[in-house]
């Protein structure tokens, strides 16, 4: 990565403010899924080891620029000093005199985590003022929030570009961004993606990236009904954005213009309703009833989707192949990362739907890299510039 990494500077008895995200799903405040935190350690430690007085901030839900007690991060700190080795602080400022104070008896060593970033308007606003008051905090910056890194705001934008020379990438931006790299520089081949969810729309732009890229695109979850209604097939009762079905053909005739094997559904599990409780049918996928919803890929396409992925040196997976929160129409996901866990091509899942389904199926553990970013992921991919990520330091 050709920007400046934590290790290149001296820490010790450094001030140095951390954005992290740190914006974690919480159930009347305890924290459900520690994944953004636990991703962010490498870098917490590393400082702290090192000698580092470490100030973290981050964001927590969209607050729309108001205090709101059920956005605080105060559990979220609380939390992170059950897990680390070393003192937490929690203040419930961003800044003013007390947060000056705190920063002030701030030691090597110890954690100071200020209260949520959105409780103040001007941080969504990239407001260089409040970036400003934020820089004099500090002795140097550390961007570790890739998750965020898409979003022009003052703690990911405005202010490492008040601290140039003096900012850097944590480890975790750092590993986002070497795979990322994998994925749209120096893919290794044949390279595989897999794409899913619920609308074409929410990734046009991803494909059409991709499809620049990819030697294989394979299409499930609910776009794939957008797909197979371009190929003329009737889909029931299934979601389906008739605005985009001529756009879903004209991918399809590029992607075959350029030689990319485009890999569709065959056949598809499908209901009556969308209750977790319907009893799933099954269907080639050119034969759904007129009342039927399609609600997962069948197994004949798992078999299919299976064979691509074998062949597979790289694959990129983004989005649930079928609604798997619901076990009846879970198999498709789960057959998929069942075998992206055990297969040897490099495998990168995309953040969101994807990374919570092989969380909630048991497989985050054999992936080489699940992505800590949901937006930040797929923005990366349409071949986007991260503001986050513009603002550091070049070498
Ligand atoms: C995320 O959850 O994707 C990041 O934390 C960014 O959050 P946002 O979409 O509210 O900016």
């Amino acid at each position: 990565m050709n920007k400046y990494l934590i290790h290149d500077f001296a820490v010790k008895d450094q001030k140095v403010l951390v954005r992290v995200d740190f914006n974690v799903p919480l159930n009347r405040g305890v924290v459900v899924d520690d994944t953004r935190i636990q991703a962010a350690l490498p870098t917490i430690k590393d400082l702290l080891n090192r000698g580092a007085a470490v100030i973290l901030m981050s964001h927590l839900g969209r607050p729309k620029g108001t205090v709101k007690p059920e956005f605080t991060l105060a559990p979220v700190a609380a939390y992170l000093g059950d897990i680390i080795d070393a003192p937490v602080r929690f203040i419930a400022h961003i800044i003013g005199p007390e947060v000056d104070q705190a920063v002030s008896e701030l030691k090597g060593g110890e954690v100071l985590m200020l209260e949520n970033l959105r409780f103040d308007p001007r941080e969504t606003q990239n407001d260089p003022e409040f970036a400003a008051e934020l820089a004099k905090l500090a002795d140097l910056y550390v961007n570790d929030a890739f998750g965020v890194s898409h979003r022009a705001h003052a703690s990911v934008e405005a202010l490492p570009r008040l601290m140039e020379g003096r900012n850097a990438a944590g480890y975790l931006l750092e590993k986002e961004i070497v795979y990322a790299n994998k994925i749209l520089k120096n893919p290794a081949r044949p390279f595989t993606a897999v794409l899913g969810g619920a609308k074409v729309s929410d990734k046009i732009t991803v494909i059409e990236s991709l499809l620049e890229k990819v030697d294989n695109l394979i299409i499930g979850g609910g776009m794939a009904n957008t797909f197979l209604k371009a190929m003329g097939y009737g889909v029931g009762k299934s979601l389906v954005e008739a605005d985009k079905v001529e756009l879903a053909h004209r991918l399809m005739v590029k992607a075959q213009g350029m030689g990319v094997g485009l890999f569709l559904p065959v056949d598809v599990v499908t209901a009556a309703e969308f209750l977790a409780t319907s009893t799933p049918h099954y269907y080639a996928a050119d034969a759904v009833p007129a009342e039927e919803m399609i609600l997962d890929i069948g197994p004949a396409t798992c078999e299919i989707f299976v064979a691509v992925l074998k062949e597979s040196k790289l694959v990129v997976w983004n989005g649930p192949m079928g609604v798997f929160e619901m076990p009846a129409f879970a198999s498709g996901t789960r057959t998929m990362a069942a075998y992206l866990a055990v297969c040897p091509a490099e495998v990168v899942v995309g953040g969101g739907d994807s990374a919570a389904a092989v969380k909630q199926l048991g497989y985050s553990e054999k992936m080489d890299h699940i992505s800590t970013g949901g937006g930040a992921f797929l923005e990366l991919m349409e071949g986007k510039i991260l503001p986050g990520l513009a603002a550091l330091t070049e070498k």
